[in-house]
């Protein structure tokens, strides 16, 4: 009896391979550990980190934005932490906020907060409290010279409707919010008046550009604040890299970036750096690569319609 039978061996074989093929698909489809934190952060990896809520409290949110509520501010009672929270709890689980260690996740919140209180400040120099301690205080643009209404077949002007300046991180001009409408799946192309009337909506349109690249193959200012983001060569020739510098150049292009040390950029750095003081990071955080004076922009205004 030397000789095994064959049709046993060949089982045998087989049952090996099936299982070796097991084991590889088995390796190969591990998945990360993802975890719950309730309605804050729900089944993401994202959320096995900190949340927001975890390191950044409503008395931090009222030191950042101190003098929203006085009489003079145009958006009394509008805007509070809840709606920021409740807004942030649907792109934490994508990183927002919950991306890196905690420095990271504290930074990320002062740079988004630090675009926000920039470009809905009312504050000026002498102000009281200082020009950075009136952000939040406009939750609309109040003097609009035009209707920011553009020809454009893919979001065409509602007649009657205005697309002016209006939320967190104030959206302009018919395309803009049907883009954001779109991404949001609420109708803002009909009713831009949403912004002005629902803080968690402003606040969400706000994070959705944050975490969202203007075009294709190109980085949010998330991905390039986190340094989720490889510059190419290209990017390195335009001095284009990360760090909150090119957070501008993603929101802003040109009209902030590659200008000089221009006061609408120093505008936004100084609200980063104040509230990373305030919320205990501290400005020497950062560093690198801060500004964008003399970054090209990712997109060009010559070239392509800009977001404000
Ligand atoms: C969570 O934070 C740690 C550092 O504390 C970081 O290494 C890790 O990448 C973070 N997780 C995610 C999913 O970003
Ligand atoms: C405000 O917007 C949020 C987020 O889109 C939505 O869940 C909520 O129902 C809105 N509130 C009102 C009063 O429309
Ligand atoms: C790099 O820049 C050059 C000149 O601006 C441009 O023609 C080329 O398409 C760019 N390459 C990439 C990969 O973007």
């Amino acid at each position: 009896m030397a000789r095994k039978n064959p049709s046993m061996e060949v089982a045998v074989v087989m049952h090996l391979l099936v299982l070796a093929a097991w084991c590889a698909t088995a390796a190969s489809s591990a998945k990360p550990k993802v975890c719950d934190k309730g309605w804050e952060c729900k089944n993401s990896v994202y959320c096995c980190n900190e949340t927001i809520s975890d390191f950044f409290q409503v008395y931090q949110f009222e030191n950042l934005f101190s003098k929203r509520n006085t009489p003079v501010a145009q958006a009394v009672g509008f805007w509070d932490y809840h709606s920021f929270i409740t807004a942030a709890a649907v792109y934490q689980p994508l990183g927002f906020g919950t991306t890196g260690g905690k420095q990271t996740q504290m930074g990320e919140v002062a740079a988004f907060l630090g675009h926000v209180g920039s470009k809905t400040s009312c504050g000026y120099g002498v102000a009281t409290g200082g020009p950075l301690a009136w952000g939040l205080c406009y939750k609309r643009e109040m003097s609009p010279s035009q209707s920011y209404c553009d020809d454009n077949y893919l979001y065409p002007c509602t007649p009657g409707v205005d697309y002016y300046g209006r939320g967190a991180l104030p959206v302009y001009w018919n395309y803009n919010y049907g883009t954001i409408g779109d991404g949001l799946k609420v109708d803002l192309l009909n009713h831009p008046e949403y912004l002005e009337q629902n803080a968690t909506l402003a606040f969400q349109a706000a994070i959705y550009r944050w975490m969202t690249p203007m075009k294709k193959k190109q980085p949010s200012a998330h991905d390039v604040f986190v340094g989720k983001w490889k510059p190419t060569k290209n990017d390195t020739l335009a001095k284009r890299l990360p760090g909150f510098g090119a957070t501008m150049n993603v929101l802003y292009g040109d009209q902030v970036c590659g200008q000089g040390p221009v006061d609408g950029m120093n505008n936004i750095i100084s609200h980063y750096q104040y509230y990373l003081d305030l919320m205990g990071v501290g400005r020497q955080f950062s560093s690198d690569n801060l500004d964008c004076a003399e970054q090209e922009a990712f997109n060009p205004s010559s070239t392509s319609s800009s977001t404000t």
